[in-house]
């Protein structure tokens, strides 16, 4: 089932979110919305919190960047309860959007390497070291998982230059070819 994406503004984006356990109720099920609503919105990655749901989990699937990112080729992953440790002092900055930001993109710097360990959808444990574009994405969806966004990580400058596009966003001002949950409210 296709899900609508949670836009900036809503508060569910902005939450820490909860570490899954083993009797967390209808968790393939879960997954496989969270893959079909990604696939929908031509997205590469999607966490829990941008369906509206406060729990560490996250998809990838880095395959259609390939072209750009060698290291993305067939990489398809579930993350569960994802943890992230940096390795080295290696940045770059790159440009970065997400789904619930629709129509804005922004430089980003990021850690280029990074070791992953996470649970997938059997609760099996797994460790990775990841390099380039697909440790950006991880980034990326991590930090959604923390109540994070990439425009944390921008220049207070270059904030106040799409604060309009933002507020745009944050009130329901934009049209987007995806389903999509504005965020509720405010007076
Ligand atoms: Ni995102």
């Amino acid at each position: 089932m296709n899900l609508p994406i949670y836009l900036y503004g809503h508060p569910v984006l902005r939450k820490i979110s909860t570490p899954i356990t083993a009797d967390y109720k209808d968790l393939p099920k879960l997954i496989a919305d969270m893959y079909e609503t990604m696939y929908t919105s031509e997205g590469v990655g999607l966490a829990a919190p941008q369906i509206g749901r406060n729990d560490r989990i996250v998809v990838i699937d880095a395959d259609p960047v390939s072209d750009s990112f060698p290291e993305c080729a067939g990489r398809k992953l579930t993350l569960i309860n994802p943890e992230i440790e940096i390795l080295g002092d290696d940045t770059e900055t790159r440009s970065e959007g997400c789904l619930s930001l629709p129509g804005l993109s922004e430089k980003v710097k990021r850690t280029e390497h990074i070791r992953l360990r996470w649970v997938d959808e059997n609760f099996q444990p797994h460790e990775e070291e990841i390099k380039g574009f697909l440790a950006r994405i991880v980034q990326h969806e991590c930090d959604h998982l923390e109540g994070k966004l990439y425009i944390d990580h921008i220049s207070p400058i270059r904030k106040q230059l799409i604060k309009g596009k933002l507020a745009d966003i944050a009130h329901a001002r934009i049209r987007c070819d995806y389903p999509v949950r504005y965020a509720p409210k405010t007076r």
